[in-house]
């Protein structure tokens, strides 16, 4: 199940350059380039002649796409605009081109009805790339289903079993005050642990030396957006009140992109607003950060692997699950909404 109708991070700006970049979204094969001037392109990654990917191809002109197999040419807009041998370029000669726009550091893609594609509904991440924070971003390849990743975001208490080493302890799980609401798009899960133990990595990070008081505050925004406000300060300084002295604050900001049913491109940043022009902190916050996320992508190999063998294995809930859930009911009703709009679209074309 695919939500087109959105935005989604299709690259990190450094890897689109002037040498093609192939990469499958949505089962749809795409090449991203620039042109001379440095504006992105994405067409669909498929001649329409015999279905050699583009991406194998090179740039001939500015901005002029040339197949490695029969030479056919292309523009920026997908048309073919040359048949080497012939004048007559064929009717239907061109291929699918994509909007795009840069944004947070990313290039984010609209795979779906193009007159739909309104930049200012892109999720903000403005935390990637603004003065006061310190940020470094990433990208994983996660062999799982995209919802798995926001099943796993939204809830935390998985940090005291597959984290236990680096961000996560127990008092996570038993001595949390969980609250789960709906926002006006999607869900918020939040999570207070007053007075208990700083986790390995925060003690690390942040120096403390008694107990904190923590909080994790998730944001989900459908389809597939995820942003952590997490951090400490020393107990009883008023966190919870909204003080936030003395302490450390972060936000962990992932964006899932479907490469297909069980394939995920996975984007995902770490900011922090302490030390934040210190590159050295940057580094020290987001390396903590990824040796968490290769522990939760080796749990997500392992579920869509028992999942392929039984899709229809009977799996129970628990109280934790809440969020989860609540988020699965958001995207199921987006998809029915979408092929309504897909069904009509196509009736009124018949
Ligand atoms: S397959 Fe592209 S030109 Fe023939
Ligand atoms: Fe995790």
């Amino acid at each position: 199940m695919f939500l087109k109708n959105h935005w989604y991070v299709a690259a990190s700006l450094s890897e689109v350059g002037h040498t093609p970049l192939r990469r499958i979204v949505m089962n749809e094969p795409v090449v991203f380039y620039r042109t001379e001037d440095g504006t992105p392109v994405a067409l669909e990654d498929r001649c329409p002649h015999r279905r050699v990917p583009l991406s194998m191809g090179k740039l001939v002109d500015d901005g002029i796409l040339q197949c490695h197999y029969h030479g056919l040419r292309f523009d920026r807009t997908g048309a073919c605009v040359r048949v080497p041998g012939q004048d007559l370029i064929p009717p239907g000669a061109r291929v699918k081109a994509y909007p795009v726009v840069e944004r947070y550091k990313w290039l984010w893609i609209w795979m779906g009805d193009p007159a739909l594609a309104d930049p200012t509904k892109i999720t903000d991440y403005h935390w990637l790339d603004h003065p006061d924070w310190g940020a470094r971003s990433d990208y994983l390849y996660a062999q799982c289903n995209w919802q798995l990743v926001n099943d796993n975001l939204l809830d935390l208490t998985h940090l005291a079993f597959v984290h236990e080493t680096t961000i996560g302890n127990m008092a996570l799980v038993e001595h949390a005050a969980v609250r789960v609401q709906r926002t006006p798009t999607g869900v918020q899960v939040t999570r207070w642990i007053i007075d208990q133990p700083a986790p390995p990595a925060f003690v690390k990070i942040g120096g403390f030396t008694g107990n904190v008081d923590r909080w994790q505050i998730i944001d989900y925004t459908p389809p597939s957006f995820i942003r952590l406000d997490v951090g400490a300060t020393p107990t009883g300084t008023g966190a919870p009140e909204g003080r936030r002295v003395g302490g450390i604050e972060m936000r962990n900001l992932n964006a899932m992109t479907p490469e297909t049913e069980t394939t995920t491109h996975y984007f995902w940043g770490q900011a922090h607003d302490f030390q934040p022009h210190d590159a050295a902190v940057t580094e020290r916050v987001f390396q903590q950060i990824k040796t968490a996320f290769l522990e939760d992508v080796s749990v997500f190999t392992a579920q869509q692997n028992n999942i392929g063998l039984d899709p229809g294995a009977a799996t129970i809930d628990i109280n934790a699950d809440s969020g989860g859930i609540q988020a699965r009911r958001i995207v199921e009703r987006l998809y029915a909404d979408e092929q309504a709009l897909v069904n009509a679209a196509r009736t009124a074309a018949e």
